[in-house]
């Protein structure tokens, strides 16, 4: 069978089992199993499969119809322009969670701006904590657009870890991010080598795209994410924005004056989440939407002091 008619029945198979993005996700199995690239695909569609190949690609096409996700298959997933691994351990990145790392790049800059410090594109001496790290995808993406900022990405899975550790081996990030198993920041001050015994590190951003589905939604969740991907990484309680409370704490403590916190938010999550950012504690509170219209990242700056807050809720602060 030549690669033409290979990809023709693979869309086939994909939409009579009504999956999204049936073409994309057979020409990405068919690259998948013959180790080509998209424009190999395109320019030699009579080459024929091996034996091997068409068997590999007929396989993962099961695979694919009984509802294991495409990413588990390839292996793998963009963000930021970025090539990561997934695996059955860490959540597959949403192109959403861009969004969290462009709030996070845009409120650096601004903060630079305000306090007349001139912009710090390079990121020297900023320390920054990504909690719940998952595939490594944010702190690598921020690793990257900062080259000199000291990251720090902590996930209570080792699991987890191993992934991060390897995407950031990988795409040539080893040695620029420091990785910790930790609940929250819990364990991070106590090990890490930024903490003195009597000092543990103060950030200038901490990030999260925490855990947000309710137990509660478990029933309507797309069984794809519910059966795939790990508990760790979706469930946030039985509501599921009972993890910003902690998180939310935990930052107002670890973050310096002026520091910022740039969380994800679940879909319905912003009417709980946002009473949680206190105003003696926090200021320039800002909402952005994603590309859907759904506020999906919710920012703040930890106040100088501990009044006159600034809370300017709304598109971005
Ligand atoms: C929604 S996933 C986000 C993964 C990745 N940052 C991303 O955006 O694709 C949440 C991550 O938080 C981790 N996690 C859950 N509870 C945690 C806790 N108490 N402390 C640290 N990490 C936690 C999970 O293991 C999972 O990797």
């Amino acid at each position: 069978m030549n690669l033409r008619n290979a990809l023709k029945l693979g869309i086939a198979q994909l939409r009579d089992a009504h999956l999204p993005s049936d073409t994309l996700g057979a020409e990405l199995l068919l690259l998948h199993a013959t180790g080509r690239n998209r424009a190999w695909l395109y320019s030699h569609p009579e080459d024929l499969l091996s034996e091997a190949e068409s068997q590999l690609y007929f396989a993962l096409l099961e695979k694919r119809v009984s509802g294991i996700p495409l990413q588990h298959l390839t292996g793998r997933q963009e963000f930021w322009g970025m090539e990561f691994e997934v695996t059955p351990d860490v959540l597959i990145p949403r192109p959403e969670t861009e969004h969290v790392v462009e709030v996070s790049l845009d409120r650096l800059a601004l903060r630079d701006l305000r306090s007349k410090r001139g912009q710090n594109m390079s990121g020297a001496g900023l320390h920054i904590a990504d909690i719940g790290t998952g595939s490594g995808c944010i702190a690598i993406a921020l690793a990257n657009e900062l080259p000199a900022a000291t990251i720090y990405a902590v996930d209570v899975s080792p699991a987890a870890l191993c992934v991060a550790e390897r995407n950031a081996t990988r795409l040539g990030f080893l040695g620029r991010i420091h990785f910790l198993e930790s609940n929250l920041l819990q364990s991070v001050g106590s090990r890490s080598p930024l903490a003195t015994h009597h000092s543990p590190p103060l950030f200038d951003l901490i990030v999260s795209n925490p855990p947000y589905i309710g137990r509660r939604e478990m029933p309507e969740l797309q069984a794809e994410v519910r059966d795939h991907e790990p508990e760790l990484a979706l469930y946030g309680g039985e509501e599921g924005y009972e993890f910003y409370a902690e998180l939310i704490a935990q930052s107002a403590m670890r973050l310096k004056a002026g520091g910022l916190a740039v969380f994800e938010l679940g879909h319905n999550s912003l009417p709980a989440v946002q009473p949680l950012f206190d105003c003696h504690a926090w200021t320039n509170l800002g909402v952005t939407n994603d590309l859907a219209g759904i506020p999906r990242v919710i920012s703040a700056a930890k106040s100088d002091t501990n009044n006159s807050p600034v809370v300017r809720p709304g598109n971005q602060a």
